[in-house]
């Protein structure tokens, strides 16, 4: 497979797309009910830790990849294993980070989809003037409806499938422009709003008070998972958009842009959600339902709450759209790579990932007494394996194959970065990244 000629339109357009990637359901909707579930500034403290340590040096050596092979992921590696003089099965990397982003996009299209459900319902009027109490039920009567939840599940599959079908489009990149800026000042008024509630100071402790006894392995290997989803990073999904990446653009400071931009959203939901919690009395493990029963309650004491409310859903909505479009893309390039065209790679990929997501959709009705591990449902074990496990593993891969296997002078140039920062990149991901990836999967899976 040859080289694509395809470019981001320009530095700034790559970072917009990178961080439209990496903002989504993992900094809104799944931060904070993991915070609230794994004893919350622990589980924030690790968090960051791993995003510095991890992440970070993970995104740039994934990025670095697709850059320096110009091709789609599973072709990138092949061509620059060869390149190395190294085995081709490192292509193999690559269908593993297909069958990781399968998983992931299989649940993440049924979680949009309750954004969709919550938009229409804004604006339909049901969200107003309840309880929480009220809220709550009303979350759980729609999440055991198998019909409401399968509806929406497909329309945001559709809305994915067609933008990747033709493409990554300059459409997308215009809306990115616009609607990006808009999520951070919503929540920027969110959290002024959370500022004035009882909740607030409560909510800052629990968030920023160091809490060392909660710590255990599952809570970190739940931290370390969430660093890797929450930045896309450990599926090769920013492999392929590296392979669009303009010719004189430092790696390292984009990857450092998105980061910053990412734990933003992240901090400023966690803030809003968790003051709202404290305020009125709720449960901060409350599961994948917090956000979703939080905010119209929030909302609910502003002027205007529900047309913030709906504004809020569809710029959520927005957020989650780049971010399943990212991770169809590897997808959609891989099987287009093989010569088929792009448009039926979509509808292929589209069916797929449509059935398997009907298990977690179905997770709470008809299947809901159906638990294949333990005590998880399929909405539990989808949510959990893929991101805790394979996106860890894909990204340890990732690394030791950009550091240990890859020719140093072709990993360099395509970092487009100073040699001290590059070298400063290679020790910290040989000897820091790469032993702590292997001891916190180790302990988390024995402990
Ligand atoms: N980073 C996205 C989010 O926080 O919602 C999710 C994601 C996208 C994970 C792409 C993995 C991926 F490859």
């Amino acid at each position: 497979m040859s080289e694509t000629t395809e470019r981001w339109s320009s530095k700034r357009a790559f970072i917009l797309a990178v961080t439209g990637a990496a903002v989504g359901l993992g900094n809104i909707w799944r931060f904070p009910y993991m915070t609230g579930e794994n004893g919350g500034s622990a589980f924030l403290m690790l968090y960051v830790l791993f995003v510095l340590l991890l992440g970070l040096p993970v995104m740039a050596a994934e990025i670095m990849i697709g850059r320096a092979g110009r091709r789609t992921p599973l072709a990138a590696l092949a061509y620059l294993a060869g390149k190395a003089g190294a085995s081709p099965h490192w292509r193999w990397l690559g269908l593993f980070g297909g069958i990781t982003v399968f998983f992931i996009l299989s649940f993440y299209s049924v979680v949009s989809g309750w954004s969709i459900e919550y938009l229409v319902g804004t604006f339909n009027g049901d969200l107003a003037d309840r309880t929480p109490a009220e809220i709550g039920a009303a979350f759980n009567d729609f999440l055991a409806d198998p019909y409401r939840m399968i509806f929406n599940h497909t329309l945001f599959l559709l809305m994915t499938m067609s933008v990747v079908a033709t493409g990554i489009s300059s459409g997308l990149e215009k809306l990115n422009n616009l609607l990006m800026p808009l999520l951070y000042v919503l929540l920027i008024i969110l959290v002024g709003y959370a500022a004035t509630t009882d909740g607030f100071g409560m909510a800052m402790r629990w968030l920023f008070t160091p809490n060392l006894a909660a710590i255990n392995a599952h809570v970190v290997l739940n931290a370390m998972g969430h660093a890797f989803f929450t930045l896309a990073v450990g599926a090769g999904a920013l492999m392929a958009y590296g392979a669009y990446m303009p010719e004189h653009q430092s790696l390292p400071r984009a990857v450092i842009a998105v980061a910053a931009l990412d734990i933003a959203v992240a901090l400023l939901s966690g803030i809003a959600i968790f003051s709202v919690v404290f305020a009125h009395g709720m449960d901060p493990t409350e599961g994948p339902g917090l956000m979703f029963v939080t905010l119209p309650v929030a909302f609910s004491d502003l002027p205007g709450g529900m047309i913030w409310l709906g504004i809020f859903f569809l710029l959520l909505l927005f957020a989650t759209w780049t971010s399943s479009i990212n991770l169809a893309e590897p997808m959609v390039a891989m099987l287009s790579g093989t010569g088929i065209k792009r448009s039926t790679a979509a509808l292929l990929v589209g069916i797929g990932v449509w059935s398997a997501g009907l298990l977690p959709a179905l997770s709470f009705s008809t299947l809901a007494t159906i638990h294949p591990v333990g005590n998880m449902n399929f909405f539990d074990l989808v949510t959990t394996i893929p991101t805790d496990i394979f996106l860890p593993l894909g990204g340890l891969l990732i690394a030791i194959f950009a550091t240990w296997i890859m020719d140093r002078d072709t990993a360099f140039g395509a970092l487009g970065a100073r040699e001290s920062h590059c070298m400063l990149w290679l020790n910290l991901v040989r000897f820091v990244s790469i032993p702590l990836l292997i001891i916190v999967l180790l302990s988390g899976l024995f402990a």
